[in-house]
């Protein structure tokens, strides 16, 4: 019998999901905040759940090691979307791409045409994409979180990050100096995956459509 693999990360993405897995008549069996499997069988035999990291999920699609995926608009813009079909927007797990500095940076002065900017960011190619936009000179250098902290110490006069609630920023003396673009998380399909098991990737693929606010 074919079935299908879902490539989730847990946490937000995970829990805005479930309603729309609901949607499609599908149940985990687990959930992956209290249960340490990376594979979760569900409520229908030809369906099943991996856990991943955020940053993972499009690999995993790529490959067709899974199916569908469900993926921020900031992993996939750093993925590059290679081998993947991207059908729907899904409204969920919203936030913003932000540049942030330290209260007092003269952000307007550093980022005139042809100035220079030291930035740390996990979002390299957005980051590159946003500052040549620009005109302006980047120093990239490559962190994997606790991005808030660079400009803190001296590593970095700005940041690129998600901003959600402004909380993470707040705490830290940081404010937002530019937005660069809105994300929500999409449906990812591998494209071989939906020629050979249309059946059954169609009608999840229709529930979540129906189901998106
Ligand atoms: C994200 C982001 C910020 C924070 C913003 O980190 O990198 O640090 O959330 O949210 P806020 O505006 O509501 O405070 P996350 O918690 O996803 O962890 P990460 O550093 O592993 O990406």
């Amino acid at each position: 019998m074919s079935s299908i693999t879902l490539a989730l990360s847990k946490g937000r993405i995970f829990e805005e999901t479930l309603p729309l897995l609901a949607a499609a008549g599908i149940t985990p069996a687990d959930n992956p905040e209290t249960s340490r499997k990376l594979i979760i069988g569900t409520n229908r035999p030809d369906v099943r759940l991996v856990i991943v990291r955020a940053t993972d999920t499009p690999t995993y699609v790529q490959y067709g090691a899974a199916d569908l995926g469900i993926a921020g608009k900031d992993v996939l813009l750093e993925h590059g979307g290679a081998g993947l079909y991207q059908p729907l927007d899904l409204n969920i797990a919203k936030c913003r791409l932000c540049v942030a500095t330290r209260k007092g940076f003269d952000y307007a002065a550093a980022t005139r045409p042809g100035g220079r900017i030291r930035v740390a960011t996990k979002y390299i190619n957005s980051a590159k994409a946003h500052f040549a936009a620009k005109g302006v000179h980047v120093d990239l250098i490559k962190l994997y979180g606790s991005m808030e902290l660079a400009p803190l110490v001296g590593l970095a006069d700005a940041i690129v990050d998600l901003v959600s609630s402004g909380g993470t920023l707040r705490a830290n003396n940081l404010e937002e100096v530019e937005d660069i673009m809105p994300i929500s998380s999409r449906l990812i399909v591998n494209q071989a995956s939906l020629k050979l098991k249309r059946e059954l990737i169609r009608p999840v693929l229709d529930a979540f459509a129906g189901a998106v606010k």
